[in-house]
């Protein structure tokens, strides 16, 4: 192996500690650092994910108010709720856990909430904000991939980084967060053509697309650093990232693993951001 590992696990660590110190300070002053989710239906992974984020809040402080609705909830109810959260200064972040159920507009709904509060960074106000470099929420995979990137003192100025996927709550908003450290920034989908010829002149890749050994070793140009995204299920069941693991740990310089890689950070990051919209409504 030639890759060196940027550990998740323990980078989430060292941000969660740091949130948890800064929500000691907040609740000093008399301010409960507060997280409302919103989990409507019952859809069997949503519910592992909003376990994990009420668990991860508890665990540093902050405060997460899970709300359940039925599935066949009405939207017109789901909008008046996100407006009562909008109007309360007790709760600082709102998260809506995606899926919706099919009637739903999930891009409406999105838009239903304050973009001080909108934590997971989905709002347009939100991606706007990124995109022009003023302060909001950033999505948070692709912020707790730019934290690896920091955490391994990588300087992006001049480099080439090579997107694969272009969803709007990670490649775009990665694409924008690489961009803004001065990278040359090249956002391909699954299907580009030759996509190895892309890859292979990568600096940095960042595979996000949900495919099974997407990347592979000669994909890869020797000493980059690549960051999986990817979260899927190999043939034998085991979880596993975009990346071909095994033959890309032997040629690139720095590899992110799965799991324990992106998972956590995303999980760490949705803290950070929760805390920082108490800090900036606690002024
Ligand atoms: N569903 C899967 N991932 C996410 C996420 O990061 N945020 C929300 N709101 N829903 C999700």
């Amino acid at each position: 192996m030639t890759a060196q590992l940027i550990d998740g696990n323990a980078l989430a660590r060292q941000i969660r500690a740091d949130v948890s110190g800064r929500t000691a300070a907040l609740k000093a002053r008399g301010i409960q650092p507060t997280l409302a989710i919103v989990l409507v239906g019952d859809d069997p992974a949503s519910q592992v994910y909003v376990k994990h984020k009420v668990n991860d809040s508890s665990e540093t402080g902050l405060v997460a108010n899970l709300e359940r609705y039925p599935a066949d909830m009405a939207e017109a109810d789901l909008l008046a709720r996100i407006h009562a959260l909008n109007d309360d200064p007790a709760v600082h972040g709102i998260l809506v856990q995606l899926p919706l159920p099919k009637h739903m507009d999930s891009h409406q709904v999105i838009e239903a909430i304050s973009p001080a509060k909108d934590v997971d960074g989905f709002h347009v106000a939100s991606a706007g904000a990124l995109m022009v470099g003023q302060p909001g929420f950033w999505p948070c995979t692709p912020h707790g991939c730019m934290k690896m990137l920091e955490s391994i003192g990588y300087d992006l100025r001049g480099k080439h980084a090579v997107v694969i996927g272009r969803s709007n709550i990670v490649g775009k908003p990665m694409a924008m967060m690489l961009l803004a450290q001065n990278a040359t920034v090249t956002i391909c989908h699954s299907a580009t053509a030759d996509l190895g010829a892309m890859t292979r002149q990568a600096d940095v890749v960042v595979a996000a697309v949900g495919k099974v050994n997407l990347l592979t070793a000669d994909m890869v140009k020797p000493g980059a650093v690549v960051i999986d995204v990817g979260m899927n299920r190999n043939a034998e069941g085991k979880l596993c990232g975009d990346v071909d693991f095994a033959g890309v740990k032997e040629v690139a310089g720095w590899i992110t693993p799965v799991p324990g890689g992106v998972g956590p950070m995303t999980r760490a990051m949705l803290l950070a951001n929760t805390l920082e919209a108490a800090e900036r409504a606690a002024g």
